[in-house]
């Protein structure tokens, strides 16, 4: 009898190439996501789970271009819109609240669960459709990263409510923030928050991939991360500049 492989590709098949291929941009980006926002968070608790949830993100990586491996596929990062958009909400708190307060760790807090419950979404999902498919080695890698996300998901409902959110909840009202020029030359939280991102993705060619490409998976080259995330400006392009056109 005929594999998987060996046929044509079904439908279904090609929707989960396309969504494993998603999911790979948007882990290669969120190791420096992470990083951004350890930088930007203010207690030492928050700034550890994004450290350490960036180390297992490096993991997550890691399987997917296993996973990429198993199927004979190249390491193939695609532009997510989804999450582009929570990256884009995740800028929006860093500049709308004040560095150290309690208000942009809560605010933090509420834009990385948005990014681990797309993921959890996302890596629930990829499960099921690897088990429909036949993929049954890719289960297994997919659950882990799973329940990696899960977990990152509840230490930081537990950060809130240890004390993140009620520091918050009685911070007095900083003092009001002029709003951002559109030109001049004074920078802005936003322009810094950009070049910080944009010096974290410097060099990330998006389909190189970690330094695990290896076991003969061949890394691809599909142009600049930096296209996908920022404009001509070095500004972070927003939801609607990046729309997908629908073949
Ligand atoms: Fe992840
Ligand atoms: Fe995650």
């Amino acid at each position: 009898m005929a594999t998987q492989e060996q046929q044509s590709p079904s439908a279904l098949e090609l929707f989960f190439r396309r969504t494993l291929q998603e999911i790979y941009w948007s882990e290669l980006h969120l190791r420096d996501v992470l990083e951004t926002m350890a930088e930007r968070a203010g207690t030492e608790e928050l700034k550890s789970a994004f450290h350490t949830h960036r180390l297992e993100t490096n993991d997550h990586v890691s399987r997917l271009e296993k996973i990429f491996h198993q199927k004979n596929m190249g390491a193939q990062p695609v532009f997510c819109l989804g999450m582009q958009g929570l990256f884009d909400e995740g800028w929006q708190v860093i500049d709308e609240t004040e560095a150290g307060s309690a208000h942009r760790d809560a605010a933090l807090i509420v834009a990385a669960q948005k990014v681990e419950h797309y993921e959890i979404a996302t890596y629930g999902s990829l499960r099921t459709l690897a088990k429909t498919l036949g993929c049954e080695a890719a289960v297994g890698l997919f659950e882990q990263t799973l329940a990696e996300e899960k977990k990152t998901d509840g230490i930081l409902t537990e950060l809130a409510e240890k004390g993140i959110n009620a520091a918050a909840g009685i911070e007095p009202l900083a003092e009001e923030k002029s709003p951002p020029p559109d030109t001049g030359s004074i920078g802005t939280e936003s322009e810094s928050t950009a070049n910080a991102m944009k010096e974290a993705v410097d060099g990330l060619d998006a389909g190189a991939g970690s330094a695990d490409a290896s076991e003969g998976v061949e890394a691809s080259a599909p142009g600049s991360a930096d296209a996908l995330l920022f404009d001509d400006d070095g500004k972070p392009k927003g939801k609607r500049g990046n729309a997908r056109k629908k073949n």
